[in-house]
C-alpha cells in the first residue's frame, strides 16, 4: 500500500478503479490519497460533480442519474443535480444533492427527476442544424454558479442540442462529459441511446391492441409515430408489430404503391392492414408535414391523417388513423434502458475519473465507450435504405411505399 499523503479527509472507496495506471499517473500528490495497487483501489480526493438533463424527456433519464450517483458516492464524491437543464446553473443555481439515500427507487420512474427544458436561455441550436453561440455574460453567469458551489465537472445528458451548449462550456475551459439521449436513436456516435428501446415497446403494444380492431372490422389502421428526420422508431416498431407498410423518411413513398399493396393484400385474403408512418416521412417529391416553431425547428406531424384519407380514398377500405404522440416518451423505461441508462451514467464517473473531458459516453459493439463530443454531434444515423435491415423488412413482405408491389399469390 503506498501513501500519497494528503491534509484532505479521506474517502474510502470500496470501488475497484478502471485503468489504475493511467489515473494514478493523472492524479496530483493532492488529489491522489491512496493507491492501492494490489486490490486496483485509488482513493481520489473529494470532488462535487454537477449533473443535468436538457431536452425532451426520455425512459431511461433517471437510471443515469442512478448510474451517476451510484459510482461517485462510491468514490466519495459528491452529485449536484441542477434542475431544468442549463437554467439551474444561472445565478443563484437551482439544484438538489443527489444523496445515494433519496435516489433511491428511481431507477424506474419514468421522466426525470431533476426536470429538464427543450430551448431557454442555452439553446445550442437554431433551427434545423444551425449551431448559436451562447452569449458571454450567460456562460459567466453560470461559470459563477459552478465555482460558487465548487462544482468541478459537469455531466449534461441530452440530444444534439444539449450536448452542443455542453461543447461550448468545454471549449470555454470548463470540464464536462456528455450522455447521449433521444427515443429518435439518431446520433450517429452511437449504436443506440437509451429511451430508443421503451419508444419502440410503446410502438409495438400499441400496434398489438390496433390489430385487434383492424381485424374485427376489416380496417386499415395508420399509426403515426414519432423519430423527427430518422424512421427508427418506425421501422423497429413496425417490424415487430407486424406492419404491412413501414413509411420512414428516408424512403419518400407513393400514395398509390401502399394503396396496391393494400389491395394485394386484400385479394390474397388479408382483409385488414396496419401502416406505420414516421412523422418525418414524405412523398415522393413532397415536403414533410409540420409547424414552425420557435426558433426555425419544425414541429413535425400530421402526415398520418393524410395517408389515411388518401389510402382511403384509393382503397374504398374504411381508414383510420392514430397519433401515439408523447406516449412514446411518457412512462416507465425497459429493462434494456434502465441497465443502458446505468452504464452510461457509471462511464460518465469514469470519463471524470480518468480526466477525459470533453468526451461523449457512447455504445458500440456491446461495449459502453467514448467518443469526442465535437464528432458526435451534428451527425444524423438515418435508416439505410439499401442496408440488412429494411432488406430483412422487405424480405417478410413489409412494403415502404417504393417498389411496385408482387402478388401475393405467386408465392
Ligand atoms: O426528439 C424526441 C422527440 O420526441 C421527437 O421524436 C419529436 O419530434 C420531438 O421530440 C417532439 O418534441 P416536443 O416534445 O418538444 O414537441
Amino acid at each position: 500500500m503506498q501513501k500519497i499523503a494528503s491534509e484532505k479527509p479521506f474517502y474510502c472507496s470500496t470501488a475497484r478503479v478502471r485503468n489504475f495506471d493511467r489515473i494514478s499517473i493523472l492524479f496530483s500528490d493532492e488529489e491522489l490519497l491512496l493507491a492501492d495497487r494490489q486490490k486496483g483501489r485509488l482513493f481520489l480526493a473529494f470532488m462535487r460533480i454537477g449533473l443535468l438533463n436538457g431536452g425532451g424527456d426520455c425512459p431511461g433519464l433517471n437510471a443515469v442519474t442512478h448510474g451517476v450517483v451510484g459510482a461517485a458516492t462510491r468514490l466519495g464524491w459528491e452529485v449536484l443535480g441542477f434542475r431544468d437543464g442549463f437554467e439551474g446553473l444561472l445565478a443563484p443555481g437551482d439544484y438538489k444533492k443527489l444523496l445515494l439515500r433519496k435516489t433511491e427507487g428511481i431507477l424506474k420512474l419514468g421522466g426525470t427527476i431533476l426536470g429538464t427544458s427543450n430551448k431557454g436561455h442555452f439553446a445550442g441550436k437554431v433551427g434545423e442544424g444551425g449551431v448559436r453561440k451562447i452569449p458571454a455574460e450567460l456562460m459567466d453567469d453560470a461559470f459563477r454558479t459552478l465555482r460558487k458551489l465548487g462544482v468541478s465537472a459537469l455531466i449534461c445528458v441530452g440530444g444534439d442540442g444539449t450536448l452542443t451548449t455542453a461543447l461550448q462550456f468545454q471549449q470555454e475551459g470548463f470540464p464536462v462529459v456528455g450522455v447521449p439521449k433521444t427515443i429518435d436513436n439518431d446520433l450517429d456516435a452511437t449504436a443506440t441511446t437509451f429511451g430508443f428501446d421503451s419508444a419502440v415497446q410503446v410502438v409495438t403494444d400499441s400496434l398489438d391492441r390496433l390489430h385487434t380492431t383492424a381485424d374485427s372490422h376489416r380496417r386499415v389502421m395508420v399509426l403515426e409515430v414519432m423519430g423527427r428526420h430518422a424512421g427508427w422508431i418506425a421501422l423497429y416498431g413496425g417490424m415487430a408489430g407486424g406492419a404491412s407498410c413501414i413509411l420512414i423518411p428516408e424512403i419518400p413513398f407513393s400514395y398509390e404503391k401502399i394503396a396496391d399493396a393494400i389491395r394485394a393484400r386484400e385479394r390474397f385474403g388479408f382483409h385488414s392492414s396496419l401502416v406505420v408512418v414516421a412523422e418525418g416521412a414524405k412523398p415522393i417529391g413532397g415536403q414533410q408535414m409540420g409547424a414552425a416553431r420557435e426558433g426555425g425547428e419544425i414541429r413535425l406531424g400530421g402526415i398520418g391523417d393524410v395517408v389515411a384519407e388518401k389510402l382511403s380514398e384509393l382503397t374504398g377500405k374504411e381508414t383510420r388513423c392514430t397519433r401515439l404522440g408523447h406516449l412514446q416518451r411518457g412512462g416507465s423505461p425497459t429493462c434494456l434502458d434502465r441497465v443502458l441508462g446505468t452504464r452510461f451514467g457509471v462511464e460518465a464517473i469514469n470519463l471524470i475519473a480518468e480526466k477525459r473531458f470533453g468526451r461523449m459516453v457512447s455504445y458500440r459493439q456491446y461495449h459502453v465507450g467514448s467518443v469526442l463530443i465535437e464528432d458526435a454531434v451534428r451527425k444524423l444515423k438515418l435508416v439505410d435504405p439499401e442496408g440488412e435491415i429494411v432488406a430483412a423488412a422487405k424480405s417478410v413482405g413489409i412494403h415502404f411505399g417504393d417498389d411496385d408491389v408482387i402478388p401475393l399469390n405467386v408465392f
